[in-house]
């Protein structure tokens, strides 16, 4: 089958690559020449693990190619809309000037028959006045996309569901052609369910608002656990083993950022609120206020590891990108960390194995160093913000050679506190009362 991509970020390199290992003959746009460039010599444009294999395993020649005009995607019959939708300035509404911007691009290379799916993330009711704009005979469906940065190529090959939204008028033909498209997939039993549009569109944002509610509730927990003298993470293991709570999301840290979480929960209340039902998710802005409060907790800890003050001291933050494997700096929690802790003074050296280039272009007031003996030689206090694994692996003997001070504040909960405390390290971390008292009583319950 002819398909065309239209967006090449995150989202749409992933899918145009999964779409040509599925079989079909794909064309990706993109109006980043740079990044068209980049595909079409078989280079991701971002860190994805998997990807530079599938680009390189997907078919013989023409399987896949790229390219900046969306003249290119005439001939196919399926159009996959994977732009970005972020935050507007200003404000939690979704901005939808890219989604606006490919349609009309592609709208005059339409033809009759063809159809129009859109993957992104949209404020319910988007598809319906999309649709509305369509040439007559041309359908559209919403297959939201739940993929995972970092996960992204097995989440769209073995995806835990498809979900496709359609309209009343027309909706069997739109199942078909997509049943056909990812005819591989539900050879697989991947389970797919066929909805309206606006209950696609909401399976996406109710998805994700799930997910941050229940990494906020985690964290709310740890706020109580540390005021009460507990250890949260303990205590969420209590909980992950209920089968019907799991331990999934419930990561007792700094908590949720990227491009995705923060803003889907944002654009959901805003649209809510113009329904007339913003009550219904005002929890929301909870949700994001404990996420938000993660960070001050950090800080805090990196404050009282350094003596009550971080003016002058130097402290290294293993971390940039919001979450490992991923370069993705998009509302970090780890640079915003580093932030708070620069604007109280400190002399900041951020290091990340993948996140450098575009943590420095995010934020080029904070110190940078190539790995973590760099970043950390000389410092009063390193904090774990990523959770990568050579993080989660580092030789605490080895690091207390190079700083000042062996003071840690785990924000990720990542380490393993009692190894780090034998090889001489005062550990702080979120959610855990012992370990913010002063050293004396500093022994966890686990040390
Ligand atoms: C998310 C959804 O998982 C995905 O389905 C959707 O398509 C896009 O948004 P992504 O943003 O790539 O995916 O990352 P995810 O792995 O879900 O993590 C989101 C954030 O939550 C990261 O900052 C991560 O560090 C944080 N997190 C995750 C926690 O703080 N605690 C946890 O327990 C889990």
């Amino acid at each position: 089958m002819k398909v065309s991509v239209h967006g090449c970020g995150y989202l749409g390199a992933v899918h145009a690559a999964a779409m040509a290992r599925l079989g079909h003959d794909v064309v990706g746009i993109d109006v980043d020449a740079a990044r068209v460039a980049a595909l079409a010599e078989g280079r991701a444009p971002f860190f994805e693990p998997g990807l530079t294999a599938l680009l390189a395993g997907t078919g013989g020649p023409g399987a896949l190619r790229f390219s900046t005009d969306a003249a290119d995607a005439a001939a196919a019959e399926v159009h996959f809309l994977c732009v970005g939708t972020p935050q507007s300035a200003g404000s939690g509404v979704a901005d939808l000037q890219q989604l606006e911007a490919a349609l009309a691009a592609l709208r005059p290379h339409l033809r009759p028959g063809s159809v129009v799916v859109g993957k992104s993330t949209v404020p319910v009711g988007t598809a319906a006045r999309l649709a509305a704009g369509l040439p007559d005979g041309v359908g559209l469906a919403w297959n939201p996309e739940f993929l995972r940065e970092g996960h992204a190529v097995a989440d769209t090959l073995h995806p835990d569901r498809l979900v496709y939204g359609v309209p009343d008028d027309g909706g069997e033909a739109l199942v078909a052609r997509l049943d056909a498209v990812y005819a591989r997939l539900l050879a697989d039993d991947v389970p797919r369910l066929v909805t309206d549009l606006a209950t696609a569109e909401l399976a996406k944002v109710a998805a994700n608002a799930f997910l941050a509610t229940k990494i906020s509730f985690a964290n709310a927990v740890a706020e109580v656990c540390e005021a009460a003298g507990g250890d949260a993470v303990a205590l969420v293991g209590t909980m992950a083993l209920d089968r019907r709570i799991g331990g999934d999301y419930l990561g007792v840290g700094l908590g949720f950022g990227g491009g995705c979480l923060p803003k889907d929960i944002r654009a959901f209340a805003a649209r809510a609120r113009e329904l007339g039902v913003g009550d219904a998710v005002s929890f929301l802005d909870e949700v994001d206020a404990i996420n938000d409060r993660c960070r001050d907790r950090a800080v805090e800890l990196a404050r009282a590891a350094c003596g009550g003050s971080l003016a002058d001291r130097r402290v290294a933050v293993l971390g940039a990108a919001f979450k490992p494997d991923s370069d993705d700096v998009r509302s970090s929690p780890a640079l915003a960390l580093a932030r708070a802790v620069a604007a109280e003074g400190a002399d900041v050296v951020v290091t990340d194995p993948q996140a450098l280039a575009l943590a420095q272009a995010a934020a080029p007031e904070l110190g940078y160093a190539a790995d973590v003996r760099e970043a950390a030689a000389g410092a009063d206090v390193v904090v774990l913000a990523t959770e990568w694994d050579e993080y989660r692996a580092l030789d605490p003997h080895a690091l207390a050679r190079v700083v000042r001070a062996p003071h840690l504040v785990d924000a990720r909960n990542a380490v393993d506190r009692a190894r780090w405390r034998a090889a001489g390290w005062d550990v702080r971390a979120l959610g855990v009362a012992a370990v913010r008292a002063a050293p004396a009583q500093s022994s966890s319950p686990t040390a």
